[in-house]
């Protein structure tokens, strides 16, 4: 019998969830050898648990307030990434920084996505930053966590044009329907384990065009 490996993944979210849906969305139709078996949400009543609930995803709510510090949240945090036996994560608009207890549990094993092309525009309002400093071109970015803030070593970017007629609620929409190809195929990358990282510089042991073999379904690396 054939055993096929897949990467066990939780994925870290707080609002409204787009990105978590679009990547269970990719995992259904084979994009990438990883099974999202957890959802961890620190915002109670964030859209993003209605929508694992929709798609039957287990979900973990756990508030960092009801903890002392971000030591004892991210140990609580650990445990139940444990228990499920998780082996990497996704941050999915996950508007928490992430310490030292998650970071030595999971070293290079733990994604984010950001809505610029990095280093410009860190921080919670990048699209809304670029578009304001009138830039022609952003983008989207995803990344290995390290300790800074919006700066691990970068998997994929994909630019985004910004068109003169654009409004900042156009152009949002137009940076997320990005980001829900690109971070598919970030972990399509990630999750076939064949990701190096040298000296901030991340290489795939392999050409795009494998990648796209492993694929089952076209759609996951279209756009
Ligand atoms: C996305 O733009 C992501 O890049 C950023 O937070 C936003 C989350 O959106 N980190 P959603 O909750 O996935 O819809």
């Amino acid at each position: 019998m054939k055993h096929e490996k897949k990467m066990r993944l939780a994925v870290f979210a707080s609002g409204n969830g787009s990105n978590f849906e679009a990547l269970v969305r990719a995992q259904r139709k084979g994009c990438f050898p990883a099974d999202i078996v957890l959802l961890v949400c620190d915002v109670a009543g964030a859209f993003v648990v209605r929508r694992a609930q929709a798609l039957r995803i287990p979900v973990v709510i756990i508030e960092p307030r009801s903890f002392g510090s971000r030591q004892d949240f991210e140990s609580a945090v650990l445990v139940h990434l444990r228990q499920e036996r998780i082996q990497a994560i996704a941050l999915a608009g996950y508007m928490r920084i992430v310490g030292s207890v998650l970071l030595k549990a999971y070293p290079n094993k733990i994604l984010n996505i950001h809505p610029s092309l990095l280093p410009a525009f860190k921080g919670a309002h990048a699209i809304k930053d670029a578009f304001a400093y009138g830039v022609k071109v952003t983008g989207v970015t995803v990344h290995v966590v390290d300790e800074q803030i919006d700066h691990g070593p970068i998997v994929l970017q994909k630019a985004v044009a910004v068109q003169d007629t654009d409004t900042l609620a156009v152009l949002e929409k137009r940076v997320h329907t990005v980001e829900h190809t690109v971070y598919a195929q970030a972990i399509a990358l990630f999750s076939q384990g064949k990701v190096v990282i040298r000296n901030r510089r991340v290489y795939a042991r392999f050409s795009r065009q494998s990648v796209k073999k492993g694929n089952r379904g076209k759609a996951c690396l279209s756009r």
